[in-house]
């Protein structure tokens, strides 16, 4: 028999064994990873390779983010495959004109670091069994860098593959529809998070290092607008989930935001369904009309020019117009074509009828272009990258609009991935960031194909700073 003055301490042990039983033990792991697209899956594996234990969680009910609709490529000078297709290229270059793309407003540094890195990181990719074979253009660069699966088919799912692979081999665990919503902390330090799992339970997992690889706010209108209210109204590439789920955290913690109202819009976005249209159909060949059937610029001038002349242009609509030689090139096109936002046709002249164009004024306009890149001559328009003939029927054209693409801004990190504080700049202990989370990188306009290029390789080297704290 329990004696009456032992019963009370009794029946609250029960309880609390109870309550114990029902939240879980808390849990601890070297490195918590929060976002499972490139940036976090890169990072786990980088700190599972030091010996950490490790655990991603990611909010979505699948992985892989923004990198899931990553399609053009993945950024890399001087890397095997270049070399094996005997293009001549340099980090220098790629450096060059990853500044002159971000309008010289890149922290240097973190540029630096990530044309350096690049080809160990496509390298490492292709070591994990990723197809990067095909390398091309995409728009500001001065040479074809941009590594892809062969046939020009879309890279995100192809790294997101292998990286999923990998984690599986190494048995790191994926915790799906789990989201953080606040960071532990003891005094300074970052100690875990705060996470709601689908059910809407509540709980905490501790850990000695937090990594924050999770995305941008290019899927959340209300969030983007907020910092830049010129973009209300625009569509976007991004996932639903890229809802800037750091800003709230970073607040409370006194963690600096960088550039938050430099956001990129995209060129080409197919207006009626968001869907990005690839700069690689415009690096492998493809031109811009207006919607009376004239070009007006060069179709690979960087991002933010580009949109703003597309937004000059009536209705902010332009056609993207490609040949069955370009399609050929870049098997990304057929999904296009699948979802049917593609109008073909057999001549120019029935392409700019079923497109609603001036036939005569688009078929002149495209027999001009031919003959100048058939001779080789200046483009009229300055086009940069490469420029052919676009002669071979069924001919192709695709509506599109600027549609918000990449968030350049976010936490500020130094060249150890390290959150920094606002008030003096110092690093916040136990706090990493990578991928779309981050700021200062791109300065004021992405380079295409630079994003994952980010991701991987800041990925890593948070992966690997987290592990040795
Ligand atoms: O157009 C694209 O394929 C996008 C590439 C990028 O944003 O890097």
């Amino acid at each position: 028999m329990i004696r009456k003055q032992l019963l009370y301490p009794f029946v609250a042990g029960i309880l609390l064994l109870g309550i114990f039983y029902l939240l879980g033990r808390p849990e601890h792991y070297d490195v918590l990873v929060i976002g499972a697209g490139a940036a976090g899956l890169s990072a786990a594996l980088e700190a599972e390779a030091e010996g950490a234990s490790v655990l991603v969680i990611e909010k979505m009910p699948t992985i892989g983010g923004n990198t899931m609709r990553a399609t053009g490529g993945m950024n890399a000078a001087e890397s095997a495959v270049q070399e094996k297709l005997g293009i001549e290229d340099s980090t220098r270059a790629h450096l060059k004109d990853t500044l002159n793309a971000g309008h010289r407003k890149s922290n240097p540094v973190l540029a630096g670091i990530l044309v350096d890195q690049a080809k160990e990181a496509v390298h490492r990719l292709r070591a994990l069994g990723a197809d990067l074979e095909d390398v091309g253009y995409l728009a500001g660069h001065s040479a074809p860098r941009t590594h892809r699966p062969t046939g020009g088919a879309p890279v995100g799912t192809e790294i997101i593959r292998v990286l999923k692979d990998s984690l599986k081999a190494r048995d790191i665990p994926i915790r799906l529809e789990t989201r953080i919503i606040g960071l532990i902390r003891k005094g300074e330090t970052v100690r875990g998070a705060l996470v709601r799992d689908k059910t809407g339970r509540e709980y905490r997992i501790f850990s000695t290092a937090l990594v924050l690889a999770i995305g941008g706010y290019g899927g959340s209108p209300r969030t983007f607008v907020r910092y830049d209210p010129a973009l209300a109204g625009f569509n976007t590439t991004n996932h639903p989930g890229a809802t800037g789920d750091y800003i709230p955290l970073a607040e409370k913690i006194g963690a600096r935001l960088l550039d938050m109202e430099q956001i990129q819009a995209h060129p080409t976005v197919e207006p009626d369904h968001g869907i990005l249209i690839t700069e690689a159909l415009r690096g492998n060949g493809g031109i811009l009309v207006d919607l009376i059937g004239r070009r007006f610029t060069d179709e690979l001038a960087f991002r933010d020019v580009l949109s703003a002349k597309i937004l000059e242009r009536r209705g902010g609509l332009a056609f993207l117009i490609f040949d069955e030689n370009v399609r050929r090139s870049l098997s990304a096109s057929e999904d296009y074509i699948h979802r049917r936002l593609v109008v073909s046709a057999n001549t120019p002249r029935e392409l700019a009828q079923k497109l609603g164009i001036d036939p005569p004024l688009f078929s002149a306009e495209l027999e001009t272009y031919n003959t100048v890149h058939r001779s080789g001559k200046a483009d009229p328009f300055g086009r940069s990258g490469l420029s052919i003939p676009l002669e071979t029927p069924p001919y192709y054209g695709i509506k599109v609009s600027p549609g918000v693409h990449y968030c350049m801004g976010g936490l500020a990190i130094d060249e150890k991935t390290r959150v920094l504080r606002d008030s003096d700049g110092k690093p916040i202990p136990g706090l990493y960031a990578a991928g779309e989370a981050t700021g200062g990188i791109h300065g004021k306009n992405r380079l295409g194909g630079n994003s994952l290029a980010d991701a991987v390789i800041f990925g890593r080297i948070a992966g690997k700073e987290a592990a040795k704290r």
